[in-house]
C-alpha cells in the first residue's frame, strides 16, 4: 500500500485557497493508499509567535480537515509536534545537504526579498520538511506548486544520503496539485494570508460575503457583456462549482448583468457548497476532547510508522542501535 503524505501548516483561519489547494485533493486521495496527513506545527512557528495562535489553528486545520471529510479510521491524521522524532532524522539529513541548496530554495530567498528577519528556521524549513516526508517512507506527496522546489530538495537529500550512508529511504514522487494556481485571493495575487486576500473557509455570513464582494473587477459597464475567463471571479466560480460555471460564463456575457450580480452567485455557490461541512466545523469545535483524540490516535500511529525508519537511518549513520 502506498504512503500518501502532506503537511498544512497551522498559519491561520482556513480559506478556500487552503481547500481547493491542499485540503480537498488530500481528501480525495486518502482511499489510494495509507493517507498520512499531519498539521506541520514545527514549521508554523517560524511564522507564528504566540502560542495561542498556534493552538487555536492547529485545532482549526484538524477540525476542518474532519468536517471536510477526512476519515480518521483510515487515515492518520496528527500533529507533527507528537512525533518529535522528526527532527532527530532531520539532524541526521542536514549532515549531507548541501548549505547551496538552502541558499537556492525560493521560499526562503523570497522572505530575505521581502526585507523578512529571517532565521535559521526558516534557512532549515526545506530539511525539516524533508525529514517529515522521509521518516514515514512516503511514496506520494501532494502539495501545491509553491511546494515544488520543497520536494525536489527532499528528494536530492534523500539521495544524497542513499549515497553515503546506503538505501535507507524511499525516493518520494511529487504530485503537484494545478489547483492552488486557480484559487486566486479577492485581488488575483495567489490566496494567503498574508496578503490580506483570503475567502474564510469557516468565516461568520458577513465575513464571507464581505471577501467575496471585495473580489477585483475591471470597469465594463453594466450595459457591456462581461469576459469572465480566467478572472479572479471566473477562476473562483471554476474551482467552487465546475458544473455551474458554464452557465455562469454566459450569464456574465449578457448585457445587463453587473460584477454585484455575478459576485452574489458566486457567494450563493460558496455557501451551498460549505454549509454542510460548517456544521460538522462547529460540532468539532464545540467538541475539542474528539478531535484531540484523533491527534492522539494519529501520533501513536505514526510514531509506528516512523520507528523503523529512524532505527535504519541511526543504524546505517553508525549511530547506537
Ligand atoms: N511546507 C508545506 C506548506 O507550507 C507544509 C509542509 C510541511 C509539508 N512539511 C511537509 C507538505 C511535508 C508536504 C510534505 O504548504
Amino acid at each position: 500500500m502506498k504512503i500518501i503524505l502532506t503537511g498544512i501548516q497551522p498559519s491561520g483561519a482556513l480559506h478556500l485557497g487552503n481547500y481547493f489547494g491542499a485540503m480537498q485533493p488530500a481528501i480525495e486521495r486518502q482511499s489510494l493508499g495509507q493517507a498520512v496527513y499531519f498539521i506541520a506545527d514545527y514549521h508554523a512557528l517560524t511564522s507564528v509567535t504566540r502560542a495561542d495562535d498556534l493552538r487555536r489553528y492547529t485545532v482549526d486545520v484538524a477540525a476542518g480537515f474532519l468536517a471536510c471529510g477526512l476519515d480518521p479510521v483510515r487515515t492518520i491524521l496528527f500533529r507533527q509536534g507528537d512525533v518529535p522524532q522528526v527532527h532527530e532524522l532531520a539532524w541526521l539529513l542536514s549532515v549531507v545537504t548541501p548549505m547551496g541548496l538552502l541558499e537556492r530554495a525560493h521560499s526562503y530567498k523570497d522572505k530575505v526579498a521581502q526585507g523578512a528577519e529571517t532565521n535559521h528556521g526558516l534557512f532549515a524549513y526545506p530539511v525539516l520538511m524533508a525529514a517529515d516526508i522521509l521518516l514515514y517512507n512516503s511514496d506520494l506527496v501532494p502539495v501545491g506548486k509553491d511546494q515544488k522546489q520543497h520536494l525536489e530538495i527532499a528528494r536530492d537529500i534523500a539521495q544524497k544520503f542513499n549515497d553515503r550512508f546506503g538505501p535507507v529511504f524511499k525516493i518520494p514522487e511529487p504530485v503537484i496539485g494545478e489547483a492552488t494556481a486557480i484559487v486566486p485571493g479577492t485581488d488575483g495575487r495567489k490566496m494567503s494570508k498574508s496578503y490580506g486576500n483570503v475567502i474564510p473557509l469557516f468565516g461568520d455570513e458577513k465575513e464571507i460575503r464581505k471577501a467575496v464582494m471585495s473580489i477585483k473587477t475591471d470597469s465594463t459597464p453594466i450595459d457591456q457583456p462581461k469576459q469572465i475567463e480566467g478572472t479572479v471571479l471566473g477562476q473562483l466560480m471554476q474551482a467552487v462549482d465546475p458544473k455551474a460555471y458554464p452557465d455562469f460564463v454566459a450569464q456574465a456575457a449578457k448585457p445587463g448583468t453587473g460584477y454585484g450580480d455575478l459576485k452574489k452567485v458566486l457567494l450563493a455557490s460558496i455557501q451551498k457548497y460549505f454549509q454542510p461541512f460548517q456544521e460538522k466545523y462547529r460540532h468539532y469545535l464545540a467538541n475539542p476532547a474528539e478531535v484531540e483524540a484523533v491527534l492522539r490516535d494519529g501520533a501513536v500511529r505514526a510514531r509506528e510508522l516512523a520507528a523503523p525508519v529512524l532505527a535504519a537511518a541511526r543504524q546505517a549513520t553508525g549511530l547506537s542501535s
